[in-house]
């Protein structure tokens, strides 16, 4: 998710790297990694089972009309019960890598303290057999499940999460290290600090700018805290997976500032810390307006921005936004006073969300030049689309395929302009739990029949084995 409603410039508009229209063979790179990436609240279930706590996502689910259809994660695609299953399928696809996440409250059902060995017992299970069928796990240690515990104690407002966060970390690596080469810290920082404590359309469902900016900074340094922690265990290769996108905007000087703006709030809040140990100046100002600052304290930055080995990026459309004086400030923007969000133009997704490959294209551009010395991976990409299977139980996908197709060539032509490009990863394995959008968004390459839990490979699934078998597409 990158914002509320996003919207775009056609592909054709942006700057660079053009995309390419003509449907030429493409190879990627030897190496290049493929897979594809889940979330453990989305495709879990088993709620309750073997001791897990609860989370801020099974308690904002809850709240009447905060989920499309009241739906909850309690079952979702059954897949704690169905792993063996979904990892014969990731094998028959050829998976090179599979992203999963980690429910902190499997195993720490109160956030802190002594591990709960069934919880992660899970994982154990799960990564033998992602092992044993040839698939690489990698694993995001927080995708958004917060144990309730720890929300109650002021959740990522709170500075505490940050530390809790890193012993969670450790515990999970030396349980998982022996096995797990690939670690994520987080994953998208923006929309857990801004979607849920800024719009509250997502778990925790806080409305507070201020919350959102000390969220955002904690989860910062929790993920500095947990890179500390890992490096000293030995863990292989580290690192932070964040929502990005393009801020398009006209070329007039009101405009431009907007998209300045927006960029800084949405992309450059996160990756100039990381990467550079320092928070842009707009960021720090509209902080300073909402709450105030005394949450960063002196020495948080060199721990924020403790080296990590890969830069994962999550994109979907670009952002588009204009000048617009005295428009109100967009809730998951404080500070955007001025700034309007013209609604998106087609073609879009099933989300309402704009179908622009030639953004990522210039993201990765945009990354290896501004942010030089950091291997990139995409960790998901993707789009929901009304899926139906047909009468013979095939389900026919071709926007999915021309998604996918359109943002490989994107990549590869970002390759070719110099971006460090190692992996691409496609968001979803399965149809699942899409946050406040329920069950009804269907992201996966395989369809999902939530009624009896069978898995229906769509054609991009067939399509996705063949990019795999051959490194590229086309031809
Ligand atoms: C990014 C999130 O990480 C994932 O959980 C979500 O389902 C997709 N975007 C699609 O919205």
């Amino acid at each position: 998710i990158t914002s509320p409603s996003p919207p775009e410039r056609p592909a054709e508009t942006m700057t660079a790297p053009a995309l390419q229209t003509d449907d030429r063979p493409l190879t990627f790179p030897s190496g290049f990694v493929w897979g594809a990436a889940t979330a453990s609240y989305q495709i879990e279930g088993a709620a309750r089972d073997d001791g897990r706590g609860p989370s801020i996502w099974d308690t904002f689910s809850r709240r009447p009309g905060a989920v499309a259809g009241g739906h909850t994660g309690d079952v979702a695609c059954d897949h704690y019960h169905r792993f063996r299953d979904d990892v014969r399928l990731m094998a028959g696809l050829g998976l090179g890598a599979y992203r999963f996440s980690v429910a902190w409250p499997r195993v720490q059902p109160d956030g802190s303290g002594p591990v709960n060995p069934r919880g992660l017992g899970f994982y154990d299970r799960l990564v033998d057999a992602l092992l044993e069928a040839g698939v690489t796990p990698y694993a995001t240690l927080y995708h958004w499940d917060l144990p309730q515990a720890l929300e109650d104690r002021g959740g990522w407002t709170a500075r505490d999460t940050a530390l809790r966060f890193a012993d969670y970390a450790e515990a999970v690596h030396r349980r998982l290290g022996d096995r797990v080469g690939t670690w994520t810290t987080i994953n998208e920082p923006w929309v857990a600090a801004y979607l849920g404590h800024a719009a509250g359309i997502h778990a925790p469902g806080r409305t507070s700018a201020a919350d959102a900016f000390r969220a955002a900074h904690h989860l910062l340094l929790g993920h500095g805290l947990a890179v500390r922690r890992l490096r000293a265990a030995g863990a292989g290769q580290i690192s932070l997976t964040l929502n990005l996108a393009p801020v398009v905007a006209g070329a007039a000087e009101p405009d431009a500032d907007a998209a300045d703006l927006v960029d800084a709030m949405l992309n450059r809040q996160f990756l100039d810390p990381v990467l550079r140990g320092e928070y842009p100046g707009r960021v720090l100002a509209a902080a300073a307006r909402h709450g105030g600052l005394d949450h960063v304290h002196g020495d948080d930055l060199p721990v924020v921005s403790e080296p990590i080995d890969s830069l994962g990026i999550n994109y979907y459309n670009p952002t588009r936004v204009a000048a617009s004086p005295g428009a109100p400030p967009h809730p998951a923007y404080p500070g955007s006073e001025g700034v309007a969000f013209p609604p998106a133009e087609p073609p879009l997704t099933a989300m309402g969300w704009p179908i622009a490959p030639g953004g990522l294209g210039d993201l990765l551009v945009r990354l290896s030049r501004d942010y030089p010395g950091t291997p990139l991976v995409v960790t998901e990409n993707g789009a929901a689309f009304d899926d139906v299977p047909g009468a013979d139980g095939r389900v026919r996908d071709p926007a999915r395929i021309a998604y996918l197709d359109g943002h490989l060539r994107a990549a590869h032509a970002a390759l070719a302009a110099g971006a460090d490009l190692r992996g691409y990863l496609v968001w979803s394995l399965l149809d699942n739990f899409e946050w406040a959008e329920g069950y009804a968004k269907r992201f996966g390459i395989v369809y999902v029949d939530f009624a009896d839990q069978r898995r229906l490979p769509k054609d991009s699934a067939l399509w996705f084995r063949d990019v795999i078998a051959r490194n590229g597409i086309g031809g």
